[in-house]
């Protein structure tokens, strides 16, 4: 059997496939439909200092080939997360990486502070790409500055394996990536959601009580695919490829650009066991390909002018 495992820093995923934040509740909402144990991490719902209520409907909607959310980052609080759900995820032989943000840089530090305390955290991906919020989120990852400030001081809270996710509304996500990793990240998570937004003709109202909310689903598939591939080259820590990821073809698109782990998100709305289907289908290629090992997939892509060029 070939090896499925990859390296987050100093974390060893049993294989490359996660559920993605936001779209996988607290985990264990999924365990009636699939083996927990299975999955190469879940990544659970955002989490901030204090339970959230977020945005007022409607806040969610499907459109072609993907969907509309406007969350606003609703979640019960880290202290709730650590009481009330974390005793049950331990059960599992799962790494569960706690997706944090914060209003303030503090905030977030605080969050992470606060995690590194408990057992049964793998690591902690920073939120700084949520469309969705008046502040903290986005406002953090369009600016290089700002992320790099951001994940040092993250970085001081907590000894974890740290992944940065990043939004691709940014003006350079290369540029944010870079400062992201010299700030002392361990990986990056790409890409969030794209801006988006829908009308009711019939009232000439955009649909979202927010007017605009995060695109997902396989309609951003190869703009996501694309930054994943622009962006690994730029750095040296692992990429983990989301947006879109619907299918093990899917995700091994991700990991042929340079993606060492991908997160599979809206897809699970479809299917909620999807996440094993793409691990299995991942091992079928691998074996098929009689390659031994994953990591031989990770950045394979090749170019055929640049093949030209090195004969
Ligand atoms: O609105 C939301 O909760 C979305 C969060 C995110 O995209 O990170």
């Amino acid at each position: 059997m070939a090896d499925l495992t990859t390296k987050i820093g100093k974390l060893t995923l049993k294989n490359p496939v996660l559920a993605a934040s936001g779209t996988f509740g607290y985990g264990l909402e999924y365990s009636h439909y699939l083996d927990l144990n299975e999955l190469g991490g879940i990544v659970v719902k955002g989490l901030s200092l204090h339970p959230r209520n977020g945005n007022p409907p409607p806040r969610i909607m499907e459109t072609t080939g993907g969907m509309l959310n406007s969350i606003g980052l609703q979640n019960i609080g880290v202290e709730a997360f650590i009481t009330e759900k974390l005793p049950d995820l331990r059960r599992y032989d799962v790494a569960v990486i706690a997706n944090i943000f914060g209003n303030t840089i503090e905030e977030y530090a605080q969050v992470a502070r606060r995690l590194s305390a408990v057992e049964g955290i793998a690591g902690i991906e920073v939120n700084i790409s949520c469309p969705n919020i008046k502040a903290g989120g986005i406002m953090f990852g369009r600016d290089p500055g700002q992320a790099e400030m951001l994940t040092a001081r993250v970085r001081k809270a907590t000894l974890l394996p740290l992944l940065v996710k990043l939004t691709p509304d940014a003006p350079d996500i290369s540029e944010v990536a870079r400062r992201v990793q010299d700030a002392g990240a361990d990986a990056i998570s790409l890409v969030n959601t794209f801006v988006g937004m829908a009308i009711d003709v019939e009232t000439a109202t955009p649909f979202l009580s927010t007017i605009t909310g995060g695109l997902s689903g396989p309609a951003i598939k190869p703009l996501a695919l694309r930054l994943v591939w622009e962006v690994a080259r730029k750095v040296t820590i692992p990429v983990v490829g989301m947006g879109g990821i619907a299918s093990a073809r899917d995700a091994l698109e991700f990991i042929i650009a340079g993606a060492h782990a991908v997160q599979v998100g809206t897809a699970n709305f479809i299917n909620p066991s999807i996440c094993i289907d793409i691990i299995n289908g991942i091992r079928d290629y691998l074996h098929a390909k009689d390659i031994q090992n994953l990591n031989h997939v990770v950045g394979s892509l090749r170019i055929k002018g640049n093949e030209a060029a090195s004969d």
